[in-house]
């Protein structure tokens, strides 16, 4: 409504309100590096595809002629009341596209109530998020895994006294991919130190170099890189994150049910149905087609979450009906964030919000829960 009444004072929304179209104006406003790497997925971009495609694949079912006037998004996720079932994925690097990076998305979600989950490979310090994000905010911490206990120790010792009180473990980056778009341009923000901040200003980090990471560079990321990478944490190791963190832990990058079920085992209170985005494994499945069956497996054990490849309303109400309790998106607000860094982001999401509130009533639907596997049918092919 705001946005039409706007234009009757020929006030236009600062830039598109579909989402699905974002990604091509970006480009023009980012280098090509930095459009390359937000846009970029690991190889032919299979999976990139595949994700739309499922959303495209899955089609929701309207019903008519019920009570869908008054709706109420309001949901509960790991202990977090949010306004609706979403939330903003991790992204990294933030300050590639815009300067003000993470501080402006952690500005821009607060105002609306939406929790962040900010990324161990943030452009700016937990405690400065934090400060950002402000003291009523919701926010979760999501952690790359370092194998060096005191850093690791140190890290979410910050991030719960900076307010983060959920954690979320991404499994499935315990190195990079084969990322073309990268790979040709031969584009890392971080061997430029970008995306490092919470690791570099971390004192049991910094402990352990002879010289600080402001005055080299480069013996810093050889100290940060093997502790980052690599494959010696395992689903016996989270025990440790579990005994350490007393918040929830949500794992994120989980595709196979057995995985799922081992996540529950090891005390996992989430588990996120994610193929990062399509940037990882290149041909591997949809991420919306892997969510029926980790739902299946510990759906009635556990929070299932969802992401890769939301870009509308009615995606996070596919979503739903297959069994997540809540989505993340992750390029479309950083796309707004290239847009209009503080308020492009909350033009993303309040677009997301409102559209997904109006599908929802106009399927016939009142609240979130009410969507189920017979929302959907399979497009005919
Ligand atoms: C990511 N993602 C990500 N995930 C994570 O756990 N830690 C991180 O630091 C990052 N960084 C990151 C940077 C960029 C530029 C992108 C696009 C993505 C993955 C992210 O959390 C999420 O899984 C995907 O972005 C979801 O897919 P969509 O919504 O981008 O299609």
């Amino acid at each position: 409504n705001d946005i039409y009444l706007n234009g009757l004072d020929g006030h236009l929304p600062p830039f598109t309100t579909d989402l699905t179209a974002l990604g091509a104006s970006a480009r023009e406003r980012l280098d090509p590096g930095a459009f390359g790497y937000v846009a970029g997925a690991a190889g032919s971009g299979a999976t990139h595809r595949a994700n739309r495609e499922a959303f495209e694949r899955h089609r929701l079912v309207p019903r008519m002629l019920r009570d869908a006037t008054a709706r109420d998004l309001r949901t509960r996720v790991l202990g977090t009341d949010m306004p609706a079932p979403v939330l903003l994925a991790p992204v990294g690097v933030q300050s590639i596209v815009h300067p003000d990076g993470e501080l402006a998305t952690a500005r821009a979600a607060a105002s609306l109530g939406v929790p962040m989950v900010l990324s161990t490979a943030s452009s700016y310090t937990v405690e400065q998020v934090a400060e950002a994000n402000g003291p009523d905010a919701p926010r979760w911490f999501q952690l790359y895994w370092p194998n060096d206990d005191d850093v690791c120790l140190s890290i979410l010792d910050r991030a719960r006294r900076a307010g983060f009180t959920t954690l979320v473990v991404t499994l499935d980056t315990w190195t990079l991919a084969w990322r073309p778009q990268d790979l040709d341009q031969s584009y890392l923000p971080f061997i430029r130190g970008v995306g490092t901040a919470i690791p570099f200003s971390d004192p049991a980090f910094r402990a352990g170099l002879a010289q600080p990471p402001e005055e080299d560079l480069i013996a810093a990321v050889l100290r940060w890189v093997p502790m980052f990478t690599g494959t010696d944490r395992s689903w016996e190791r989270l025990s440790f994150l579990r005994e350490h963190w007393d918040g929830p832990i949500a794992v994120k990058g989980v595709q196979h049910p057995d995985d799922a079920r081992r996540a529950v085992d090891a005390g996992m209170d989430g588990v996120i149905v994610s193929n990062h985005g399509g940037r990882q494994v290149d041909g591997a499945a949809a991420s919306l087609d892997m969510l029926p069956e980790v739902a299946e497996a510990v759906g009635d054990r556990t929070e299932v979450l969802f992401d890769s490849g939301v870009r509308t309303g009615s995606d996070v109400l596919k979503a739903l009906a297959l069994g997540a309790r809540a989505v993340l998106v992750g390029r479309p607000y950083a796309y707004g964030l290239a847009h209009g860094g503080e308020e492009g982001v909350r033009h993303v999401l309040r677009s997301l919000l409102a559209d997904l509130d109006l599908t929802l009533g106009l399927s016939g639907h009142r609240t979130p829960g009410e969507l189920s596997p017979d929302s959907l049918r399979h497009r005919p092919s």
